[in-house]
């Protein structure tokens, strides 16, 4: 295995940060997670324009072009020699003495890794998850993508200890989003409901694209707020990510959703995502 760290490919026991970096202190600093089918990367373009907005948002310089970070990126694909799984990529404000002020003159610690894994045919994809509601415990600031995950953690750790596999987090009755994924329902009349974009969520780059194979399918979308009784009561439900592409939801606190296997929909949503992908 060969990860990458400040312009170097190195075995990962090679590949060491010290102490004092800021995203170790203080998670200062952001990342992104890029899905890899028959070895190519999914939708990275996206990918790299929401990695500038984030750099940007915390005021730490881009240390390369769009152009760069692809190469980069595509280089440590091709030396793990992976075809399908997830591309982890993360930025710091660097390494410095223990202080909150942004140091001056530092480079950032910039690290990434791939993780192979199976993506388009998975146990989840076929028959479909178990997510449990848990307040949203997070900040202001959710359409970042900061490394400081602390909530998440906490979130998919419980919602694994009651036998789910994802967390659906909750603030004022209305659903945001998954611990590590954007979160939709599909009504009884077969619309796609989804949360509108604000600071209140991450931009997921799977839901991005999924609304575009959606509309161009002419599904009828409604971009609003849902709340966890809407989704107890849907037709469907699913989540999208980068890293499991879109994934039925069968069951939330233990209600089982439509009849309790992947709806018509979702499936026809993974397919499309999957052509896409590919
Ligand atoms: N998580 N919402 C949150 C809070 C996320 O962490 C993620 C991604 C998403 C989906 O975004 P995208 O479609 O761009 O992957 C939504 C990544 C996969 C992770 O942390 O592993």
């Amino acid at each position: 295995r060969i990860v990458f760290l400040n312009g170097s490919f190195l075995p990962p026991e090679e590949a060491k940060v010290p102490i004092m970096d800021r995203g170790f202190l203080f998670s200062d600093g952001v990342y992104e997670g890029v899905g890899v089918i028959d070895g190519r990367l999914v939708d990275n373009e996206a990918h790299l324009e929401r990695l500038e907005r984030s750099l940007r948002e915390i005021r730490i310089d881009n240390p390369y072009s769009r152009s760069e970070w692809t190469r980069l990126e595509q280089e440590l694909v091709r030396r793990n020699g992976m075809t399908e799984g997830f591309l982890y990529l993360q930025v710091t404000r660097g390494v410095a003495e223990r202080d909150f002020f942004f140091p001056q003159g530092v480079a950032p610690t910039v690290t990434m890794f791939t993780q192979a894994k199976a993506i388009a045919d998975t146990p989840a994809a076929r028959d479909g998850i178990a997510v449990v509601t848990v307040p949203d415990r997070r900040w202001e600031r959710r359409d970042i993508k900061s490394i400081s995950l602390l909530a998440q953690v906490l979130a998919k750790q419980e919602a694994r200890e009651k036998g789910a596999q994802e967390a659906w987090m909750v603030e004022d009755g209305y659903v945001t989003e998954g611990g590590s994924s954007s979160a939709f329902i599909v009504t009884k009349a077969g619309s796609i409901v989804v949360r509108p974009l604000s600071n209140a969520i991450l931009p997921g780059i799977t839901r991005q694209s999924l609304l575009r194979l959606s509309r161009e399918d002419g599904i009828v979308l409604e971009e609003r707020r849902f709340t966890v009784e809407e989704a107890y009561d849907a037709a469907e439900a699913f989540l999208t990510s980068a890293s499991n592409f879109v994934v039925p939801i069968v069951s939330i606190d233990g209600r089982r959703i439509g009849d309790g296997k992947p709806g018509p929909i979702t499936k026809r949503l993974r397919e499309l995502y999957l052509q896409m992908a590919r």
